[in-house]
């Protein structure tokens, strides 16, 4: 070694490791690595020729059936809510296995993960089945994911009953491994890409308080939906027959379609997205897959002129 050559400190290794990780970490400057890959997910076109055929089975459920996957009775999606069975149970079994003696135990905690996988995963696909193609991409991966993580689990445990433990063992860490991941991107599709999320909640916080002209009521022709905007937010006005004038928020809170282009009977609109149906006079949501109700205003026409209002003196923020 030359004799000024640098010895390598301790602190080498240390400052190496602090900038892997730091290096996995969002950069002020731009995406850090972890979200680059999973934006190359959400552009990764070769997936589309195995979504559009899968997604064609799902959408052959029964609407009713999909209603309750998707989580209407509920108000909001039911898939988050059943994968904490599955996750609760493998985490919880991976713990006995870091302790001697407790392998039953992990062994039944993984039988329940593996059973309630079943609906949590039926649940997800028909929410899956509606998502836009970036969404449906990162989804895909997401149920890859945890289709291996329910692969090591159901090798796992055949192991355990057979009496290799270790080799249980290390499929159960395998699978948590897996089962990990999903749930980030699991995290990535609610937060970041917003499935599943209602698309309509900011409506409250954004219109101001107070009456809102939308123009004489000659604008409106009687069963043609017109928007208008309120607040920067866009509605969808339709006069009745009888003069009644119904206007609801435009962008539907299951993926922001415009309601105003979609099919109106019967006192409903449909968005022609994914078919949520909404009755115009309350903004129920009586057909998923949306499984918040849409806003709607109150409305009065005073000498011709169309006045609009959501209910509620004061926003709250
Ligand atoms: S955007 Fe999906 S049903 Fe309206």
């Amino acid at each position: 070694m030359a004799f000024f050559e640098r010895v390598p400190r301790a602190t080498d290794a240390a400052d190496a490791a602090t900038t892997a990780a730091t290096s996995l970490l969002p950069d002020p400057e731009g995406p850090g690595r972890v979200l680059a890959a999973v934006d190359r997910i959400e552009g990764a076109r070769w997936a589309d020729p195995l979504i559009k055929p899968l997604r064609g089975v799902v959408r052959r459920l029964p609407p009713p059936t999909r209603d309750v996957l998707h989580g209407r009775w509920l108000g909001h999606p039911v898939h988050p809510a059943l994968v904490q069975v599955p996750l609760g149970t493998w985490t919880s079994a991976a713990l006995l296995d870091l302790i001697p003696g407790k392998g039953r135990g992990a062994g039944a905690l993984i039988a329940v993960g593996l059973v309630s996988a079943a609906p949590a995963a039926v649940a997800g696909l028909a929410d899956w089945a509606d998502l836009r193609k970036p969404q449906a991409r990162v989804g895909l991966v997401h149920a890859a994911a945890n289709s291996a993580a329910i692969a090591c689990y159901a090798a796992s445990l055949v192991a355990r009953l057979r009496g290799r433990r270790l080799r249980g063992r290390a499929l159960g860490f395998a699978g948590l491994t897996s089962a990990t991941v999903g749930g980030a991107l699991g995290g990535h599709l609610a937060y970041r890409q917003a499935a599943g999320a209602n698309h309509a909640e900011q409506v409250a916080a954004v219109v101001e308080p107070g009456w809102h002209l939308l123009g004489s009521l000659s604008e409106f022709p009687v069963g043609t939906p017109v928007v208008r905007v309120v607040s920067g937010v866009p509605v969808m006005v339709l006069r009745e027959p009888d003069d009644v004038v119904r206007v609801i928020a435009d962008r539907c809170s299951h993926m922001a379609g415009p309601l105003s282009e979609g099919e109106i009977a019967d006192g409903c609109v449909t968005c022609p997205w994914h078919g949520s149906v909404f009755r115009l006079s309350d903004g129920w949501n009586i057909r998923g897959p949306a499984t918040a109700p849409q806003p709607v205003f109150e409305t009065r026409v005073t000498t011709g002129r169309v006045m609009a209002r959501l209910p509620g003196e004061t926003k709250e923020l």
